[in-house]
């Protein structure tokens, strides 16, 4: 098209909305469903506090009232869960949740785009139906994650809310990197490879235009991956700062991969959110990020999953044994960096293991140091602050989603009722009972 009819085509698509709404079909418009929640017994995620028999009143896909107190007004259809622990539902903030892990070199060789993007809908059912009702999505290809997001919104799919990072950004031959095959092997599609700062502007503007809500930055080396340290840095300090700076003139938030100590450390005084993994952090590193406000995202179950079955899957031996160097030691930092009061958020890597097993992670967090109450912070009210959506999500409070999930116990005593959700609502719309 030239200028002159890329105009008229935009002035065209303004002028005649392609979908007339209700009002022009004269369709009678429908009123919001009204519902009313029996909590048997009712978790406030702010405080850990419990309040016995109380109702939740629903309007559309947000709470309207919540309490001991609150009486259900005519109208409303009743959902019992008397029986039941009624908590907002559970936010996982480092998922990749458009593909798993098959085969090493199947999944790098035979698998296209086009496989993972038909197949990444079921992930995200999974995902929901385990009662994680919003994830933040950091890193898949070909804004195959852009896509679904927008696809749940649309309600084409059933999925969580999806904030995503689109591409990872990361330097040649890094943790984002194809390392380890001949260099002749190319392989089409879009890169997330970016050196120096001209380059990381660029592609994080890419990324912006394409539908990234956040950045994710491949600050140092990974395990993952065939380059040959977990923990040395992978941009200088003035690339990183360049990535924040980049991100935060578009409005967007940075997680950093981050397992070593020094790019741990670049990364928060580049002025990164989170840092994700922090596996190799030393006591300036906690200091830094609990003067700061950086959240610590720790994938603490991860370890159990790839030792047990990564070789199986055709892993190469020097990964698994980048595996062992870090496991261990990432969660007795983990220990270290919650008792100093470095701000928790969950985040499990989802995507390394199955998904829908997100909820494996509490028990993790509770035997290094979080008591119950703690770990369904990290996975409710800190999540939503680190995603910037404080007060729409992690709580079951007036003017929030009505994204509510229930169990069976009392997971203040058991943190492991959370891997059986038995109970999902997301906006008002009940996924599982
Ligand atoms: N995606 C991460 C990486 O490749 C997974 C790390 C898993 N290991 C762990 N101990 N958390 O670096």
């Amino acid at each position: 098209m030239n200028r002159k009819a890329v105009l008229f085509f935009i002035c065209f698509c303004f002028t005649f909305p392609l979908t007339l709404t209700r009002a022009q079909t004269g369709e009678p418009k429908q009123a919001p469903k009204r519902i009313a929640i029996k909590a048997g017994r009712l978790i406030d995620a702010k405080t850990g506090a419990v309040t016995s028999n109380a109702f939740i009143l629903i309007e559309g896909d947000k709470i309207t009232a919540v309490g001991p107190d609150v009486t259900v007004p005519a109208g409303y259809e009743v959902i019992d869960l008397k029986d039941k622990t009624v908590l907002p539902g559970l936010i996982d903030c480092h998922t990749h949740i458009t593909s798993q892990p098959s085969n090493y070199y199947e999944d790098i060789f035979r698998r296209s785009p086009i496989d993972v993007a038909v197949t990444a809908h079921v992930y995200a059912r999974r995902t929901l139906e385990a009662g994680f009702t919003t994830v933040r999505d950091v890193g898949a290809g070909e804004f195959i994650d852009v896509a679904l997001r927008n696809a749940i919104n649309r309600g084409d799919v059933a999925g969580p809310r999806m904030q995503v990072a689109t591409l990872t950004v990361g330097a040649t031959g890094g943790h984002g990197d194809l390392s380890g095959f001949s260099p002749y092997l190319k392989f089409g599609g879009f890169s997330g490879i970016a050196d120096g700062v001209d380059e990381i502007r660029k592609l994080i503007r890419f990324e912006v235009k394409n539908g990234a809500d956040l950045i994710k930055l491949i600050a140092t080396a990974g395990v993952l991956s065939e380059e040959e340290s977990v923990g040395a840095p992978q941009f200088s300090q003035e690339e990183m700062n360049a990535v924040v700076e980049e991100a935060k003139m578009w409005g967007r938030r940075v997680a950093a991969h981050a397992h070593g100590t020094e790019g741990i450390k670049r990364a928060v005084r580049a002025g990164v959110t989170s840092i994700e993994h922090g596996s190799l952090i030393d006591d300036e590193g906690v200091r830094m990020m609990k003067e700061r406000g950086t959240y610590l995202v720790a994938d603490i179950y991860n370890d159990d999953y790839i030792l047990a079955e990564f070789s199986k899957l055709g892993y190469p031996d020097k990964i698994i044994e980048k595996e062992r160097m870090v496991g261990r030691t990432q969660r007795e930092n983990f220990q270290k960096a919650a008792r100093a009061g470095v701000k928790i958020a969950y985040g499990t890597d989802a995507g390394v293991y199955p998904h829908g097993w997100n909820g494996k992670q509490f028990a993790h967090m509770v035997k290094w140091g979080l008591t119950p109450a703690q770990a369904i912070q990290a996975a409710t009210v800190n999540a939503a602050d680190l995603l910037g959506w404080n007060d729409k999500v992690g709580v079951i409070a007036p003017g929030a989603f009505a994204d509510i999930i229930a169990v069976d116990g009392d997971p203040l005593k058991d943190v492991t009722e959370l891997e059986r959700v038995k109970f999902v609502m997301k906006g008002g719309v009940v996924y599982k009972k």
